[in-house]
């Protein structure tokens, strides 16, 4: 297991789903967790994450620096390292020239860090200050042009520096270089492999929830409440009661597709209960967003509540299960605060007064661990791969107010999106698409006739962790074909424009 104490990296996630990719367990503390937190851990090495300020600030965030004594590897990463070199009397100053970017390193020591790597690598850099003095004790292992210390050791003490960043993809040997560091210096075991960590989740869900108990899960349609539903059907069967309410919001189809799909592999476990019509009855004439959010989060909640209670009465049920996974609980950038924040939005909130015990089986894992957790659990990869898709549905893709006519009017536009990014094998290069809908009038015309209808627009976005996205480059052709089709197949909408926005400044979602 290998703590990375997180100095408010954007990459901190990432830094932690790399050595994960490696086999081994990892956790994200902040940067002035308690020696006392760090043992407990029990970790074979400690990264130090990468940050937005100057170790010379008298501000900076530094570590606790008992870390050095514990007699285990470190790593620091950018900030980390700058860090590392000062808590351990170097010194740090602010360079002539920003590095920022892919650069080319040489590499003069190639046993310990840089094992398996080539004499010149290219490595991504994001930093201002360089390290111009090292600690006692201390060696270069590598150098730019700029910055004479891009990578150090020492050597006795296991403790490394890089002053790039291994953890993005543009650093071509990064994962080379984790894994030396977590498996040849820190020797840490391999302790996190998807099936043995189902087993473990099962196991230990059976312990939980003993003999004569019930779980309740809400089905969203999604990949991680539907892992969540599977893994307690595993543990306990049919004590396990999954409930997928129909908002009336989902895609085109969506509740029963999940269903026909699951029946196919033999799950026939799910209730689903339609309740479109109050959504619609709540959300008449409501145009504002944070309104429409709040409505159908409570709408839900008393709707949840109420067929549960209908349905499952004659059962001893005593736990709710939630989807939350290991991102909704960790924030990314904020040390102070990045631990256990439930992004309350993002989360189904618990029915108070059903006063059940929550149960959280995939609180530890990334997106990614979750899809390949669902594979082992042999659910359809169709559902796994799926984009991510919001609670409030499509409420939140229809400016303005919301009614089953402009619902079913975005649903076949959305649905030919989908469709054809998926013919063209598109769909699985992007980490979220969909159409929304703006219901301002424009002109148009269509065969002799002058036509007065509905934008709809397009979104696709590369991203991480959705905290920042860019938009994804389609092919003009395929554009041509989906907006063409659209125009001609979707009553309402005479015109398609394409959203070339980045988040920041704009969000994935419209409202
Ligand atoms: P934004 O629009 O904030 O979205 O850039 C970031 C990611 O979060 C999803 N999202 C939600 N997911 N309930 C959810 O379960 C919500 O209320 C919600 N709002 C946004 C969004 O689809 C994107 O993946």
């Amino acid at each position: 297991m290998i703590v990375i104490l997180n100095f408010g990296s954007q990459f901190a996630h990432l830094i932690a789903r790399r050595v994960r990719e490696v086999g081994v367990r990892s956790e994200i503390l902040p940067y002035n967790a308690t020696i006392k937190q760090i043992k407990k851990l029990n970790p074979s090495g400690i990264i130090l994450s990468g940050g937005p300020n100057s170790v010379n600030d008298p501000h900076a965030h530094k570590a606790n620096k008992q870390i050095y004594n514990l007699g285990i590897p470190i790593l620091g990463i950018c900030y980390g390292q700058q860090l590392m070199v000062r808590q351990l009397g170097g010194a740090v100053k602010r360079a002539k020239a920003h590095e920022y970017g892919k650069e080319s390193i040489s590499i003069s020591k190639k046993d310990t860090l840089f094992k398996k790597c080539k004499t010149r690598e290219t490595v991504w850099f994001s930093h201002s200050d360089n390290v111009v003095k090292l600690p006692k004790g201390f060696r270069q292992l590598a150098s730019t042009s700029n910055s004479r210390n891009a990578a150090i050791e020492h050597r006795q003490k296991h403790f490394y520096g890089v002053q790039f960043h291994p953890e993005v993809t543009h650093t071509v040997h990064g994962k080379q270089i984790i894994s030396n560091f977590v498996l040849n210096i820190c020797k840490a075991p391999k302790d996190w492999q998807i099936s043995s960590l189902r087993d473990t989740i099962i196991k230990g869900l059976k312990e939980q929830i003993g003999k004569d108990e019930h779980v309740l899960i809400g089905l969203s349609g999604g990949v991680d409440s539907l892992v969540t539903a599977t893994l307690l059907r595993k543990a306990v069967g049919d004590r396990a009661h999954a409930v997928l309410i129909d908002t009336g919001l989902l895609r085109k189809n969506e509740a029963q597709n999940v269903k026909i799909e699951l029946q196919k592999i033999g799950i026939d476990w799910l209730n689903i209960h339609n309740s479109s019509a109050i959504f619609f009855k709540k959300l008449k004439n409501i145009t504002n967003p944070e309104k429409k959010r709040k409505i159908i989060g409570h709408t839900f909640i008393s709707e949840f509540e109420k067929h549960a209670k209908k349905r499952l009465s004659h059962y001893n049920i005593v736990y709710l299960a939630q989807g939350t996974i290991y991102p909704d609980r960790i924030e990314s950038a904020e040390p102070s605060k990045n631990i256990s924040k439930i992004k309350s939005h993002h989360n189904l909130t618990l029915p108070e007064k059903m006063r059940l015990k929550i149960v959280e089986p995939i609180k530890d894992l990334y997106k990614d661990e979750v899809r390949k957790l669902g594979i082992s659990l042999g659910l359809p990869k169709d559902i796994l791969n799926r984009h991510p898709f919001p609670g409030p549905g499509l409420a939140i893709r229809i400016l303005g107010s919301v009614n089953k006519r402009r619902v079913k009017t975005l649903q076949e536009a959305d649905a030919i999106y989908m469709q054809e990014l998926k013919m063209a094998g598109e769909y699985n290069k992007i980490w979220q698409a969909f159409a929304a809908l703006l219901p301002v009038k424009c002109v148009g015309v269509m065969g002799d006739a002058r036509t007065y209808e509905n934008i709809v627009t397009l979104r696709a976005v590369d991203s991480v962790d959705a905290m920042t996205a860019d938009w994804h480059n389609i092919p003009n052709n395929l554009l041509a074909k989906i907006s063409s089709r659209i125009v001609s197949e979707v009553r309402g909408i005479n015109r398609v424009v394409y959203d070339i926005t980045q988040k920041p400044p704009g969000t994935i979602e419209y409202e």
